[in-house]
């Protein structure tokens, strides 16, 4: 069997304001990933503008850190085989008018804007964003 690896997970602010944290955590629990590190934060503009650096320029970005730093969001380091694959397929597409039935963002998100969820795109993603959120302490610390 393949040997789990890590993504990043954020609940975003519009499914904590909603009361759907936990509905999008059992999901991914259904869905075989262990939560291995998770806190509920409220993100400066400085952490949101940070965290997607890569969209500075794009005519969403102004709107993405405002709705990012609207409310509190719960980043959360999810491990499983083939993590980052696996996340983006549970999650659907970003518009949730066009994410496939059963996904996270098809069942819970309101729009392409507000839409529930966050997932790394690639391995090399994922390792920095779970470290821009959790330290190395933190994710050792629950391997015993
Ligand atoms: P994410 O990074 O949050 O997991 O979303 P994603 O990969 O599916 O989409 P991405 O292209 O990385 O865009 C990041 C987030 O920006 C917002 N967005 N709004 N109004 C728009 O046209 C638009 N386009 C993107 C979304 O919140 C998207 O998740
Ligand atoms: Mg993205």
């Amino acid at each position: 069997m393949a040997s789990p690896t890590l993504t990043l997970g954020i609940v975003k602010p519009d499914a904590v304001a909603s009361g759907k944290t936990g509905k999008v955590v059992a999901h991914l629990e259904q869905a075989g990933f262990v939560v291995q590190a998770a806190r509920l934060v409220r993100l400066t503009e400085a952490q949101a503008g940070a965290f997607y650096e890569v969209h500075r320029g794009r005519p969403f970005y102004d709107e993405l850190v405002r709705f990012m730093i609207s409310g509190p969001c719960l980043p959360m380091a999810l491990e499983r085989d083939d993590a980052v694959a696996h996340l983006r397929t549970v999650i659907g597409g970003t518009d949730p008018a066009e994410a496939a039935p059963g996904t996270i963002r098809k069942l819970y998100a309101e729009s392409k804007g507000r839409n529930a969820i966050h997932a790394s795109d690639s391995r090399e993603n994922a390792d920095r964003e779970v470290r821009f959120f959790f330290s190395e302490g933190e994710l050792a610390g629950l391997r015993g």
